[in-house]
């Protein structure tokens, strides 16, 4: 009885140091411009990947809002090369919806009902270092490619876990968007890699999760053209003379009557919202002037993209974005600051997420460096030198898949920086067995896009009428996707 009796309070003792073991430094106990009570915990702070480098990824974590224990924990990646998961955080699936304070001000913060942290346990992270909160001191580090970017992940979910073992038997998930199409296979793989090696701790991976994601040069090169014949953009003449014209390549000429077919082809659309083409586009307070009352686009044309967003964070207005016909090739990725020799992306507002996190006391609620310590947060940074280095993603997805491990392929439809037409492609160039024929899928009644299911736990979905970030456009569309799948249901 009494040897029973110890061993009671030594499991007693055990599973509370267990339960608790999240590190109590990283809780976040209030977040400045929130009034009210956290509906669930908060966790931010470094990992040190590299102690003698210096080398630290910041990670904001997010605990389930329904049950902690039993949800998945989710790793998000925003994509750029070079942009930060608070992309994420603040303007598509965070825990709050961000409120521009007025000049000078602290932003308010409001619960977001369409919170992903509402049915997961989600970390944001940043990534590679260098990028949003994450730095290294040794600032070789910054010249970096996709391999050593995955295998830098994975050594920060190894230790991520080591620090939150209570979160190692709930199933795990990656899920990224745009460039992340790179990230998200390649640390994918390096996980399964970990797991047939016997790493500790042994991460409970599941599956993954892509949205408008950078795949392979040639699908998504080839993509534009279609989508802009389908979409309206170009006439059926142009189609078909470019198709003549280019039967190679849509994207690359070395015919010079393709070549005057493609030019035709950008000027009908480049002065589109490259990231939902039924946006205006935004401009930074400097610029915005010229194009306040610009009234090409008529009323009822802009309403098409209007969403249940609760707070229309992101005013955009009219004009031009990312290069036309340039997918992402082998070799070094310009980083936006890099292709605009600006500190601003194209079309894209960052004005509260950079007024919050480059706040004094937020960065320290949130267990940050401080400004004149790390630098400035930046949406998306020029500072780091990317190289594209694991060339096409398919032959990982294609790994990944027939491992068993589960796979969304999701596109929000108006995109033009990473259409679904490519994705579409490359997921039916797999040549995997139609199990779910392509369908609508519904949200709150209404259709809310198109899947089709493949064998070896693929899906492709589209998100009727949403650009290049899904959740932001489509919060409660995307919520209720993200749900379903993860839980394994129809979608
Ligand atoms: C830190 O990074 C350097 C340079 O990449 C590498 O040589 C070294 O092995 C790393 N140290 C650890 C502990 O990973
Ligand atoms: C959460 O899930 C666990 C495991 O299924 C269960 O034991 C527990 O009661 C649930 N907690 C809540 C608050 O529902
Ligand atoms: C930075 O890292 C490089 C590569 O590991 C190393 O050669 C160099 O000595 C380091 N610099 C400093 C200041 O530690
Ligand atoms: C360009 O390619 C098309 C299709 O192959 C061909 O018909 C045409 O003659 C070529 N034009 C030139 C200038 O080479
Ligand atoms: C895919 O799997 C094969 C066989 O296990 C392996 O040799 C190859 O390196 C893998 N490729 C990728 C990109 O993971
Ligand atoms: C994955 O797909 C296989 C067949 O392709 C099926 O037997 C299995 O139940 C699926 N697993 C999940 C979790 O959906």
């Amino acid at each position: 009885m009494a040897i029973s009796m110890g061993k009671f309070f030594l499991f007693m003792l055990l599973s509370f140091v267990f339960i608790e073991a999240a590190p109590e430094s990283a809780l976040i106990t209030q977040v400045p411009g929130f009034g009210g009570t956290l509906p669930s915990k908060h966790y931010s702070g470094y990992v040190t990947i590299n102690e003698s480098h210096g080398k630290n990824l910041f990670y904001y974590f997010v605990v389930s809002e329904r049950n902690s224990s039993e949800d998945p924990v989710v790793l998000w990646l925003n994509g750029g090369p070079g942009c930060s998961s608070f992309d994420g955080f603040v303007y598509e699936h965070g825990p709050f919806n961000f409120q521009a304070g007025k000049t000078g001000s602290l932003p308010q913060l409001h619960l977001n009902p369409y919170s992903w942290s509402k049915i997961s346990n989600i970390i944001y992270l940043d990534s590679p270092a260098g990028v949003g909160l994450s730095y290294s001191k040794n600032k070789t580090d910054y010249n970096t490619g996709d391999l050593k970017t995955a295998s830098d992940t994975h050594t920060f979910l190894l230790k991520w876990f080591e620090q939150y073992p209570e979160f190692l038997s709930n199933p795990f998930y990656i899920a990224g968007e745009s460039y992340a199409g790179v990230y998200v296979p390649t640390l994918a793989s390096e996980v399964v890699k970990g797991l047939d090696a016997g790493l500790k701790p042994i991460l409970n991976f599941k599956g993954y999760i892509v949205g408008n994601g950078v795949t392979d040069e040639e699908f998504d090169g080839n993509a534009l053209v279609p989508f802009a014949h389908g979409m309206g953009l170009i006439s059926d003449e142009l189609f078909e003379e470019v198709k003549a014209a280019c039967p190679e390549s849509y994207y690359e000429s070395s015919n010079e009557s393709c070549e005057s077919k493609l030019k035709k082809v950008d000027q009908d659309i480049s002065d589109l919202n490259i990231y939902d083409i039924l946006e205006p586009c935004y401009h930074s307070p400097q610029i915005r002037e010229i194009g306040t009352g610009n009234s090409r686009l008529p009323t009822s044309f802009r309403q098409l993209g209007e969403t249940e967003r609760p707070l229309a964070v992101r005013t955009r207005m009219f004009g031009r974005a990312w290069p036309l016909r340039a997918p992402v090739r082998d070799g070094i990725v310009p980083t936006w600051p890099q292709i605009m020799n600006s500190n601003n992306v194209p079309c894209t507002d960052d004005e509260v997420a950079t007024s919050w996190l480059n706040n004094e006391a937020v960065r320290k609620a949130i267990h940050a460096e401080q400004e004149s310590t790390i630098g400035t947060w930046e949406l998306c940074t020029g500072n780091i030198l990317f190289h594209h280095d694991a060339g096409s993603m398919i032959k990982y997805h294609r790994n990944l898949t027939i491992r068993g491990y589960r796979a969304l392929i999701f596109s929000g439809d108006h995109d033009m920086c990473v259409p679904y037409t490519g994705s579409e492609a490359w997921t039916r160039s797999l040549g995997y067995k139609v199990v779910d024929e392509w369908r609508p899928w519904t949200s709150n009644g209404q259709v809310a896009g198109y899947i089709q299911g493949y064998e070896n736990n693929l899906s492709f979905l589209t998100v009727k009428g949403s650009g290049h970030t899904v959740p932001e456009y489509k919060p409660r569309e995307a919520l209720d996707f993200y749900g379903r799948w993860l839980a394994g249901k129809p979608i």
